[in-house]
């Protein structure tokens, strides 16, 4: 089905399935802004939401579909006439639309999920491949918890979707169960066994609870998969989905083991691994492979020594590769504003002029704390900027008095809504009284569940990054903010996840 036979997909599934993940909620504008720099970056195929699950969804996978240009738009729907109807309105602007349909076809989620028999279930996906079919050319069909699927009604039901115009065909690894050999081996068994397997697409969809998504969705490859469903820093359900830029640099770094090619630009990896990582507010460990801050680290000396001698020492791609400069020191607080607009450019940033404004003057501002502001400080500042830039309720003023002697105390002004609010408030020290401060303007019951602090930078002069997580009635909402100032940094965080928790909240008396 494909022109090249050695050409892998890449479907994205960062917007819909990346954004299950607990706390991981996005706004339109941050789910534009990702749509659009995936595109940049090659992917195939954008899955960018779940239509019928809420008017929010659908308005995202609208409006993503409708500034498409050349990538495949996906809307997800289950077997339900309405779920299809909701999906074709939703992707029918985009250029390239695509309906992506499932039923789940394991005893189990058969028996306790669906309360469905096989022949419900057969009856049920040649009607909705049929119906998605009717309204647009491209049609995925998924077969929910696959890998623990009856292999003969397998084979019948890719059958059946195939024969009623699916013409991609996703064999999920829905709860992380399967190992590389027994995924691989699935794949050569459905192309052999299916009688039409030729006239669709193969596709994995790997989740990551054993921490084999990678090497699974790998696997499926070698054994004939030509579409890889994959999201940015793993991010999905539970432990995860398969991680995008892995799945890219394996077969990039690998290509004599994987023989296939993506159409990827890994110089956007980095990138789009750092926005999702703001925009989320979900940090990206360390020692993640590719995109952690440690990837390309050398600690001991004698790496370091081989690495000096020659990079190929102890590394087996470059840094640049995958969007990280070698060297990362830049700007001073003489820098002007055209080198600062160049560096912006070579980070992957591309600001109208009221951004680059504003991004400007908070660089100089910065600059004038800190003595050298290295490429993760411009990151941060920029990113948190973006992140801010569409917030119901957002900081506007802090002063805290801290230090040995209590009561601590804080005194904030915040904009709800475009409206000035202050408060003062004590607390069991400096943190506590910034949340005290804020409850007192939004009354609210989320419990803080997390609160992470980590340095962009070496020196006590660096910026904080610091994380929150929120949760109400079984919400979560994760924050992430930067600052020079640790407490403004907690603030801002604590605002973010706020926002993102009411937005849950809107999405679930939507649905
Ligand atoms: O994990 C899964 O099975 C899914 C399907 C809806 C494709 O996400
Ligand atoms: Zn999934």
């Amino acid at each position: 089905m494909t022109e090249n036979n050695n050409q892998v997909r890449i479907f994205d599934t960062t917007l819909r399935d990346g954004e299950q993940s607990p706390g991981a909620s996005m706004t339109l504008n941050e789910k534009l802004e990702l749509a659009e720099l995936l595109e940049s970056m090659g992917v195939d195929v954008i899955e960018a939401g779940f239509p019928a699950a809420s008017p929010g969804d659908f308005e995202c996978v609208s409006e993503v579909a409708r500034r498409s240009s050349s990538i495949i738009v996906a809307g997800l729907s289950r077997a339900v006439s309405r779920d299809i109807e909701r999906a074709g309105e939703a992707v029918n602007k985009a250029e390239r639309p695509r309906i992506h349909t499932f039923i789940s076809t394991s005893p189990v989620h058969m028996k306790h999920k669906l309360k469905m028999g096989e022949n419900a279930v057969l009856e049920a996906v040649g009607r909705s491949v049929t119906q998605a079919r009717g309204l647009v050319d491209d049609v995925e069909w998924s077969a929910e918890d696959a890998t623990r699927t009856e292999f003969d009604f397998l084979c019948r039901c890719c059958d059946l979707a195939i024969a009623s115009g699916a013409t991609t065909i996703n064999i999920p690894d829905t709860v992380g169960y399967s190992h590389p050999e027994e995924y691989r081996d699935l794949f050569e068994r459905l192309i052999n066994n299916v009688s039409n397997s030729d006239k669709a697409i193969w596709s994995t969809h790997c989740h990551n609870d054993l921490g084999l998504a990678v090497a699974n969705s790998l696997a499926g490859v070698a054994g004939g998969a030509r579409q890889v469903e994959c999201t940015i820093n793993g991010l999905g359900e539970r432990a995860g989905n398969a991680a995008l830029e892995e799945i890219v640099m394996a077969m990039r770094v690998r290509k004599d083991a994987f023989q296939y090619q993506t159409e990827i630009d890994s110089t956007k990896l980095s990138r789009a691994s750092k926005r999702v990582s703001q925009i989320t507010g979900f940090p990206v460990q360390y020692n993640k492979a590719i995109v952690g801050k440690n990837a390309f680290a050398h600690e001991s000396g004698i790496h370091q020594d081989g690495m000096l001698k020659n990079n190929q020492t102890y590394e087996i791609m470059n840094p640049e590769d995958v969007g990280v400069s070698a060297t990362s020191l830049v700007l001073g607080k003489l820098s002007g504003r055209n080198a600062f607009r160049d560096k912006l450019e070579s980070l992957g940033y591309d600001l109208d002029q009221e951004a680059l404004n504003d991004a400007f003057a908070r660089f100089k501002d910065l600059a004038d704390k800190k003595k050298d502001v290295f490429d993760e400080d411009i990151i941060a500042l920029v990113d948190d900027q973006l992140s801010g830039a569409d917030e119901a309720v957002s900081l506007n003023a802090l002063k805290v008095v801290a230090g040995t002697n209590g009561p601590q105390i804080a005194e904030i002004e915040l904009s709800n809504e475009g409206e000035m609010k202050s408060a003062s408030a004590e607390g069991n020290g400096p943190f506590d009284a910034v949340f005290n401060a804020i409850r007192a303007i939004v009354p609210h019951d989320a419990v803080l569940e997390l609160f992470q602090i980590h340095a962009v930078t070496e020196g006590t002069d660096a910026q904080a990054t610091v994380s929150v997580r929120l949760s109400e009635d079984g919400l979560v909402a994760t924050g992430k903010s930067s600052d020079p100032d640790t407490l403004v940094a907690a603030a801002k965080a604590y605002m973010h996840a706020f926002n993102k928790l009411e937005i849950r909240r809107k999405k679930v008396k939507e649905t």
